[in-house]
């Protein structure tokens, strides 16, 4: 089992000695509810780093939506177990009262890139990530920080973070993993009821058709979402958020595809609010 330390000063004091000796350090940021996408990120910073360190901290900064934050799924003994086979050494999960012990006077605030995407529909929420990952950067100072895929907006904009700000830490992504049927995997699967899961996979399918359609020639991005919308039109009790291809760094919309492009949506099934995106490229990879 990891050793879980909950405060700031003792998880810095815990980080004294391997720091000084030259270890490696890795840090993976998580909200907890653990699934298989966290375990990826997990494997790969176990694979990279001498120690590593998993933050569990559902950060009410984030959520745009009081509900939101009440529903999230918290699920720490099961965390633990998985935190254990991947290889963790220090679970960092702090009380709400220890990363904000009174009121946040201090922000970091990324407008440009947070005025797309899921930015438009979640207000202030790219605010509280960037401003909670630069603080869990600052606590544990890793030399890598691993961060999924799946969420290439928040992903972009630290990134970009870390660039403006000089942060001296390295920005790992790593894939998003998927069920069977393409399913991103997301903690909010779990909120699904089995109707909305069996429908949930339209979204990944949608990317899909995206691709296939680029791939096939078609550059103009009004032609493809036109057809590809067309698609989640067969479920009702599916409501499509967005559907965008934009810029994969400043997360712009674009209205052709030509070069590299990030293909994003956002759906909601009940309460329930699913995104998923695709890479694709005009390019051959070097
Ligand atoms: O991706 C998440 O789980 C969260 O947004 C993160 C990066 C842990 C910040 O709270």
């Amino acid at each position: 089992m990891p050793e879980v330390v909950t405060g700031i000063a003792e998880l810095r004091e815990r980080l004294r000695q391997p720091r000084r000796q030259g270890d490696s350090i890795g840090l993976v940021p998580t909200m907890g509810a653990l699934h298989a996408g966290h375990a990826a990120l997990l494997h790969k910073a176990r694979l990279e780093n001498r120690l590593v360190v998993a933050s569990i901290f559902v950060n009410p900064l984030q959520f745009d939506r009081k509900e939101d934050l009440e529903t999230y799924p918290r699920t720490m003994d099961q965390d633990l177990l998985v935190a254990g086979a991947c290889g963790v050494d220090l679970i960092f999960s702090p009380a709400a009262a220890e990363l904000y012990p009174g009121e946040q006077a201090a922000f970091v605030d990324l407008p440009r890139l947070s005025a797309h995407l899921c930015g438009q529909f979640r207000p202030g929420h790219f605010q509280g990530v960037a401003t909670v990952v630069l603080k869990l950067l600052n606590i544990v100072q890793p030399d890598r920080a691993y961060f999924g895929e799946k969420d290439a907006q928040q992903l972009a904009i630290i990134r970009r973070m870390v660039r403006d700000l000089d942060v001296p830490v390295s920005i790992v992504p790593v894939a998003t993993v998927r069920e069977p049927d393409g399913l991103a995997l997301s903690s909010r699967n779990k909120l699904l009821t089995p109707a909305q899961r069996r429908i949930a996979p339209v979204l990944s399918r949608a990317l899909s058709e995206a691709v296939r359609r680029m791939e096939a020639g078609e550059g103009s991005v009004a032609a493809i979402r036109h057809d590809v919308l067309s698609l989640f039109a067969a479920y009702p009790e599916l409501r499509v958020e967005y559907f965008e291809i934009v810029d994969p760094e400043t997360l712009a919309p674009v209205e052709h595809v030509n070069g590299r492009v990030l293909i994003a949506g956002a759906i909601w099934l009940g309460s329930t609010r699913l995104i998923d995106n695709i890479a694709f490229s005009t390019v051959a990879p070097r």
